[in-house]
């Protein structure tokens, strides 16, 4: 799967110095490698495009590597505003960002998204017309409640790591990687949601490659 990855990328993606050095920076950084793939960045990226998003919400910046191909999808007055918990993770990415010269379209807000988004929803900010989801996997089910209401009809909110090589489909397992914090009641609670929820039509395409086996849900606000 890696392999076919890497064939993938080196096809269809054109060498890019500015998110090479992004991971890089991360890197160096000492960030965990947990930023989505080349494939998977052009992909939300071209789904930015389709969409013909003017506004963002990014929830989880890391290094910013994810922001910057969302953000590049961006017309000249476009806004993406992506939260971060980590003061350290926000710095690197701001500098990821600076570099990528896209300083003046994103703003990144540091904080937990669990005060952060409130924040940003009584201040008015919104509608969003894409929503990524990629910080805490345990508050999934928060987050889409929060962001639903910075939606309007046609808004895709996109969720990533819903399928974590299949760990979820165990109701009392628990997520190798971080034992103890609910990742997968979390995540299944938040498929449940999708699935109730009147205002939204979902789906969830499972990826593999180079970051594993997992998911990204894809959700349409219809109402
Ligand atoms: N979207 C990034 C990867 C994000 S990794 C990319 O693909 O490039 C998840 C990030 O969420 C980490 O940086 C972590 O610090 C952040 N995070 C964890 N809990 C959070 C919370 N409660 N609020 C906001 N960010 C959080
Ligand atoms: C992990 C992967 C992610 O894409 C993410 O957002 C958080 C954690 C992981 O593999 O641990
Ligand atoms: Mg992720």
């Amino acid at each position: 799967m890696t392999s076919i990855d890497q064939y993938i990328a080196a096809e269809l993606i054109d060498p890019d110095p500015i998110l090479a050095a992004a991971v890089r920076a991360s890197e160096e950084a000492g960030l965990p490698p947990i930023a989505v793939s080349p494939a998977q960045g052009k992909l939300l990226h071209l789904l930015a495009r389709l969409q013909g998003t003017r506004r963002i919400l990014e929830l989880g910046t890391l290094g910013g590597y994810s922001t910057i191909w969302l953000a590049r999808a961006l017309p000249a007055d476009g806004k993406l505003v992506t939260l971060e918990a980590s003061p350290r993770h926000a710095e690197v990415a701001r500098a990821n960002i600076d570099r990528a010269e896209l300083a003046a379209k994103v703003e990144v807000i540091v904080g937990p998204a669990q005060e952060t988004l409130p924040r940003l929803a009584a201040e008015g900010a919104g509608p969003f017309d894409l929503i990524f989801i990629d910080a805490d996997k345990q508050s999934y089910p928060e987050y889409l409640e929060r962001t639903l209401e910075m939606s309007r009809i046609g808004t895709l909110i996109i969720g990533d790591n819903v399928v974590r090589a299949g760990a979820i489909l165990d109701p009392d397992g628990d997520d190798p990687k971080h034992p103890g914090e609910g990742i997968i009641q979390g995540v299944r609670r938040f498929y449940e949601l999708l699935a109730e929820e009147p205002r939204v039509d979902a789906t969830v395409i499972q990826t593999v490659g180079v970051k594993g086996h997992d998911g990204f849900a894809l959700a349409l606000v219809t109402s």
